[in-house]
């Protein structure tokens, strides 16, 4: 199979318009066969439930091509499981899990060509989403939904790739104590970009959110988890319930204890005992695992002994043995890795 012409090395996190997506309809109260289309556009009413309330969640994944040249995926069953937590939180239908899967197959499959190489750095992201289409106008559930699968090729989440970057603890909140912090919907990100270009424009690569109800504790970032690493190398990540349940910090916590013999607990981390710990980074699909530095607290800096110029010894030891099961190069725990070619 020829695979398309595209500088894989030097791909960004941005979206690349691929051959074929999977699309089905929600109408009269059930979910049509659905289709893998060439059609990258939506076409919906100007009073859809996703443009007037934000009716949407959706999910994050990858396909990887291993060594010996197959394409997997990584536990594409947690993120299944995950949107429909996040579908029955704002009140859409479940697209059924099984479906899910055979469309994550099919997406991949269709778009071969877009599956950058083994060796390459890149990976191929896949975005399923599932939004109101049906209009509203008093705030209530839509009646109509379009669940879809689009995959692109992309490079590293952060600029520099494995570099540790710079974080600020920020000042807004991502989610509310009993809010929808641990689902993955669209409104939280809506929520979080006014910071994330704050933050931008003071020079920090992202933003350290803080428990909204009392503002001491460790939550997580816009688009990942937080993993530090105390000084007697015991892996730890933050226990809050306005979280998302990262999949790549739940495997990394596993890997952690399996693979390494560490350590690893995940628990409340409050922002003061941060300066005590001696690694950290950020963790998800996006992410992989993106060292971080320095966290700045309003002008106090927290340095981490593992400094700005490489991951910490065991966030290495924790990216190399997840990245070497994604890619397989290490036999993973079953059912890790979904074979789709
Ligand atoms: N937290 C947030 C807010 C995210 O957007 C993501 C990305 O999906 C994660 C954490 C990491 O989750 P996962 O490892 O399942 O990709
Ligand atoms: C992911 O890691 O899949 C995410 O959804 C994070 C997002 C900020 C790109």
């Amino acid at each position: 199979m020829q695979k398309k012409d595209i500088d894989w090395g030097n791909l960004s996190f941005a979206y690349i318009k691929t051959d074929k997506r999977f699309v089905s309809n929600y109408k009269n109260g059930a979910w049509d066969e659905g289709a893998l289309v060439d059609d990258a556009t939506v076409c919906i009413s100007e009073c859809a439930g996703v443009i007037q309330y934000s009716q949407t969640v959706f999910e994050g994944l990858k396909a990887y091509t291993t060594e010996d040249g197959h394409i997997v995926c990584f536990r594409p069953d947690l993120n299944a499981a995950r949107i429909e937590e996040s579908a029955k939180r704002l009140e859409i239908p479940v697209f059924p899990q099984e479906r899910f899967l055979k469309a994550v197959d099919e997406v991949v499959a269709a778009n071969e060509a877009f599956v950058p190489p083994y060796g390459s750095g890149a990976t191929f992201y896949l975005r399923p989403v599932l939004f109101a289409t049906g209009p509203v106008i008093g705030v209530k559930p839509a009646e109509e939904y379009q669940f879809r699968i689009f995959g692109t090729p992309v490079g590293p989440y952060f600029k520099g790739g494995a570099k540790p970057i710079v974080i600020k603890v920020s000042d807004f909140d991502r989610a509310a104590p009993n809010g929808t912090g641990h689902i993955k919907a669209g409104l939280n990100y809506a929520m979080s970009l006014h910071a994330i270009v704050t933050a931008h424009e003071e020079g920090y690569a992202e933003n350290l959110y803080l428990d909204p109800k009392t503002r001491t504790k460790v939550e997580e970032t816009g688009g990942a988890n937080f993993l530090f690493v105390t000084k007697d190398n015991k892996v730890v990540t933050p226990k809050s319930n306005s979280i998302l349940p990262s999949i790549t910090r739940r495997s990394l916590v596993q890997v952690a204890k399996e693979y390494l013999g560490l350590e690893a607990e995940e628990r409340e981390i409050t922002l003061e005992e941060v300066k005590d710990m001696a690694e950290c980074g950020l963790c998800g699909t996006a992410a992989v695992i993106s060292p971080v530095g320095k966290i700045v607290d309003h002008g106090k800096e927290i340095c981490f002994p593992s400094g700005m110029e490489k991951m910490g010894p065991i966030t290495q030891k924790l990216y190399d043995t997840l990245t070497g099961i994604q890619m397989g190069r290490i036999e993973g725990p079953k059912g890790w890795v979904h074979r789709i070619k």
